[in-house]
């Protein structure tokens, strides 16, 4: 048996494949040198890019390839097979991109191609001078990261009231919670990515006060700061229980890396934990606590984990799951009361606790916009381009309730995608562009092994129709109403996927004549 590791990798491209091995419109992996390059193929052109998506490295080319694009398929990142830039996130960063040939009947991968800078500096008359984003999460970090690969060259302020960088939070309840990522992968850039970039970050500070008219806001410290362009990215706190023992120490919700700090802190010594909530949080906690041998018990009032949006199978399905991982699980019930070593239940049960995790929901930072006077209507009312009622002032991430061209409807969603996505569109709108957020939903879940991915939206469905094998981890799940699909959860069937998100984007083309 062969153990040269380059035969692994595929051909050697840089020696060229026939021009025939390569189907228009398929992609194909080899090598050059020691990097892994995706191959493709649109007509008589050929791209050459870096096999893997600079997001969480996931295989490009089992991803799909739409005109001169390609998306990956495990988390709907997409890249530009022209350049290698990062189109859509929640790939932030480019890969790089190789120069091609065709040389008698084959097509041969040359030399790295620079990244193109072919957008002019946004700094024309007319471009704002001064912007400023209000937090430092998803959308704010996007939209910042946005404004200046636009080559804008005014000023950004960006203003957040958390002590850390802005985090890639998911891994926070996932990886990082469960001790198998390292600390740096957690900070979305590292410090001097801001300094480079020209982008004043100021942390652990709080905005008090918006005048909207006055293009002013006012800082904790009762300092105003003015702007030309606001971005509101305030995203959402934990929903906090009032029940007796709450504020005990050993007591935590998770939405920072402080909060995802001082778990693993009380997780090293803590043998058993109580989570609150079956939710995607609460469960993927559960899941890491349960990769640190932490006996672990999720007490939650719905009879089954996410059948709100995942419906009755899958929720089945994620509790067995769980339970084949030591989880327990007292579903139809509440806690009652908190002490220092006990979760007590409205149903009379009493469990040992000695590290609790409250993950019963979250609810939008609303405080600011409501208090300026800008629309609201359960999230900060947005445009078609993430505009609020008041010119000149965006709103992206959780806090955004956005007009949905694929249900037709206003939602407000709490995806991380999503967030990325609209904090990126708000950018180009501030710059006087007229993108109009039209991105279908996509979120994902991890659950040990298990990815779920969704696509679409559904708050409702009057049909659900399951293909494939839900137990096998095999599947996707349509969520339907009058026979039109309005969402798609799958497992392991990252292709499908892909194809219902770019149908989506179809359907709502032709819904909008
Ligand atoms: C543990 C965890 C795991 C998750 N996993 C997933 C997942 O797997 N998939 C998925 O799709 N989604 C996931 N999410 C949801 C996702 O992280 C959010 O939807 C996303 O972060 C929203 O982005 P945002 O920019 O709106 O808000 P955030 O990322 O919350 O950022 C808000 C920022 O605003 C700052 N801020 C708020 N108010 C003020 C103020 N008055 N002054 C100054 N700063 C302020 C905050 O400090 C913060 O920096 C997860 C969330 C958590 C907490
Ligand atoms: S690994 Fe590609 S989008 Fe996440």
């Amino acid at each position: 048996m062969s153990t040269d590791p380059s035969q692994d990798k595929g051909p050697d491209l840089t020696q060229g494949v026939t021009i025939e091995s390569l189907v228009d419109g398929r992609m194909l992996v080899g090598r050059v040198g020691e990097d892994a390059v995706l191959l493709a193929r649109r007509g008589d052109e050929f791209f050459a890019i870096g096999a893997e998506c600079s997001h969480y490295h996931g295989p490009l080319a089992e991803g799909l390839m739409i005109g001169d694009t390609v998306r990956c398929p495990w988390h709907h990142a997409c890249f530009s097979l022209r350049t290698g830039e990062a189109l859509h996130a929640p790939a932030l960063s480019p890969v790089e991109c190789w120069t091609t040939e065709v040389r008698e009947g084959k097509v041969v991968v040359r030399g790295k191609a620079a990244l193109k800078q072919d957008k002019a500096a946004a700094s024309a008359a007319g471009a704002p001078q001064k912007i400023v984003i209000v937090g430092g999460g998803a959308a704010g970090f996007a939209a910042a990261e946005m404004l200046r690969r636009q080559r804008y060259q005014g000023s950004i302020v960006m203003l957040s009231d958390d002590d850390a960088l802005p985090v890639d939070r998911p891994n926070l309840s996932k990886d990082y919670l469960a001790g198998t990522a390292a600390e740096d992968w957690v900070p979305l850039r590292a410090a001097d990515f801001y300094t480079e970039h020209r982008i004043d970050l100021r942390l652990k500070t709080r905005v008090a006060g918006l005048d909207a008219r006055a293009r002013e806001l006012e800082l904790g410290d009762r300092s105003k700061l003015a702007f030309d362009r606001l971005l509101l990215a305030t995203g959402a706190e934990p929903v906090r229980l009032a029940i007796p023992g709450i504020d005990l120490p050993h007591v935590h919700t998770l939405r920072t890396l402080a909060d995802c700090r001082a778990i693993i802190a009380r997780a090293a010594t803590a043998r058993c934990a109580v989570v609150m909530g079956a939710s995607f949080i609460g469960l993927e906690v559960a899941a890491s606590l349960r990769a640190r041998g932490i006996e672990v018990h999720v007490v939650a009032p719905e009879r089954r984990p996410m059948e709100r949006v995942l419906g009755p199978e899958l929720g089945d399905f994620v509790r067995r799951l769980h339970e084949e991982h030591g989880v327990v699980f007292h579903l139809e019930d509440t806690a009652r009361a908190i002490d220092a070593q006990h979760v007590a239940l409205n149903g009379g049960g009493t469990l040992a606790a000695d590290l609790v995790v409250v993950g019963v929901g979250v609810r939008p930072r609303l405080a600011l916009a409501e208090a300026a006077g800008l629309a609201v209507d359960r999230g900060v009312t947005v445009d078609a381009y993430l505009e609020t009622s008041a010119p000149g002032i965006y709103a992206a991430g959780d806090i955004a309730r956005w007009p949905d061209p694929h249900s037709g409807a206003a939602i407000r969603v709490e995806h991380w995608v999503v967030a990325q996505r609209q904090g990126q569109t708000a950018a180009l709108n501030m710059l006087g562009g007229q993108e109009k957020f039209e991105a279908v939903p996509f979120f994902w879940s991890q659950h040990y092994d298990v990815p779920i991915n969704y696509v679409g939206h559904a708050e409702s469905w009057d049909e659900l129709a399951i293909d494939g094998d839900i137990a096998a981890r095999d599947c996707t799940v349509r969520y339907k109403r009058q026979g039109r699909v309005l969402a798609l959860a799958s497992i392991y069937r990252d292709a499908e996927s892909l194809m219902a998100e770019v149908a989506m984007e179809q359907d709502a083309v032709q819904l909008r004549g």
